[in-house]
């Protein structure tokens, strides 16, 4: 019948469309729920007219925690399924790293989580700031370490290990500590504490980031510095002290690495869904933060929508970094849109 048909098209749009959310701002503040962040993971999931499952991935810039623990914490506030194959955090990506690179410097993230991700991103060898002033407290003089950081910890000679590579998976809880070490890695001979390269370029090791927002909206009533800021003065600091650029690979929105990566994830959640594995045509990043969300997401073809539940306090639109789609309310009315035109 004529409704079949029309029913039979529709399914075939939506097939053709995925979404793409970020979390914080858009669905979620922190560990609270923005109450239509559950209703649009409600309807995407299948409680819609046409029945079926809308394909939705999220691309957060948070960090600090293993894939599986943070979906797992998500799924209870959203009282929606999260699966870690629809799940990319700041420094989802760089597990690819691991193949490169075995005895790594990882900085940042509460306690010894960090070092948690990058056992499962499969790095051999990780090595947290805590080692090392486990082994040398001298090396950062104003540290004050704990016996509860210092039983965690895992010392060694660290003047007999040369690091490959440094790993800034979240924010630093102690910038004067991770600098100091960060900077006397950056400076030495092959990654080996203790001692000063002669050329300071080709005996350098390479540092990474997982992203590079400057500010992150917190409890606090004004944004407070993020890891681009920390990013930021070491490179000042960096180039103060040799004299030479700090060269560096930065990943997260609105870095396109991350974009190339999100295709991956989708096109592999399109298999488990609907068994084929293809990137849909239409997609729609939803998202609060014009700097990172929005302009990636214009870079790299999507449909942008910006909701008004996060960052962005803005008017019409965002003058330096214009939504394509829209401006709305929230999460809800930017999908609603969305599946509008789309359906
Ligand atoms: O700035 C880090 C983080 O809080 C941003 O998260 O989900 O808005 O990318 P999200
Ligand atoms: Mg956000």
């Amino acid at each position: 019948s004529q409704v079949q048909d029309v029913q039979a098209d529709k399914v075939k749009l939506a097939k053709n469309l995925a979404f793409v959310f970020d979390i914080d701002g858009v669905l979620v503040h922190g560990d609270r729920l923005i109450p239509e962040g559950k209703q649009v993971l409600d309807m995407l999931n299948g409680n819609n007219q046409l029945g079926i499952k809308i394909p939705h991935i999220f691309l957060t810039n948070g960090s600090g925690k293993p894939e599986l623990a943070r979906t797992e914490q998500l799924s209870k506030i959203l009282q929606n399924p999260v699966n870690t194959e629809q799940f990319i955090q700041s420094h989802t990506p760089m597990r690819a790293l691991a193949e490169y690179y075995s005895t790594v410097l990882v900085v940042g993230g509460e306690g010894y989580r960090c070092r948690e991700v990058a056992e499962q991103y499969g790095f051999k060898d990780i090595i947290v700031p805590n080692d090392i002033v486990a082994w040398d407290e001298s090396i950062a003089p104003y540290r004050v370490f704990t016996d509860e950081e210092r039983a965690s910890a895992r010392p060694r000679d660290f003047s007999k290990v040369n690091i490959d590579a440094i790993m800034v998976f979240s924010d630093s809880r102690d910038y004067a500590t991770d600098m100091q070490i960060i900077m006397d890695l950056l400076v030495s001979e092959n990654g080996r504490l203790g001692t000063v390269a002669k050329d300071p370029v080709s005996q350098r090791i390479p540092i990474y980031f997982s992203q590079g927002d400057f500010l992150c909206p917190t409890e606090h009533p004004h944004p407070r510095m993020s890891q681009g800021a920390f990013r930021i003065g070491l490179e000042a600091m960096y180039k103060a002290h040799t004299g030479v650029d700090l060269e560096r690979v930065v990943y997260g929105k609105p870095e396109l690495a991350t974009y190339k990566y999100a295709d991956e994830v989708i096109a592999s959640w399109m298999d488990v869904l609907h068994g084929e594995e293809r990137i849909p045509e239409n997609i729609y990043m939803i998202g609060d933060n014009p700097a990172s969300d929005i302009v990636g997401g214009n870079m790299y073809g999507w449909n942008t929508c910006l909701v008004r539940t996060g960052v962005f306090q803005g008017g019409e639109n965002d003058e330096e970094n214009p939504a394509n789609f829209g401006v709305f309310t929230n999460v809800w009315e930017a999908v609603t849109a969305a599946c509008r035109k789309q359906l």
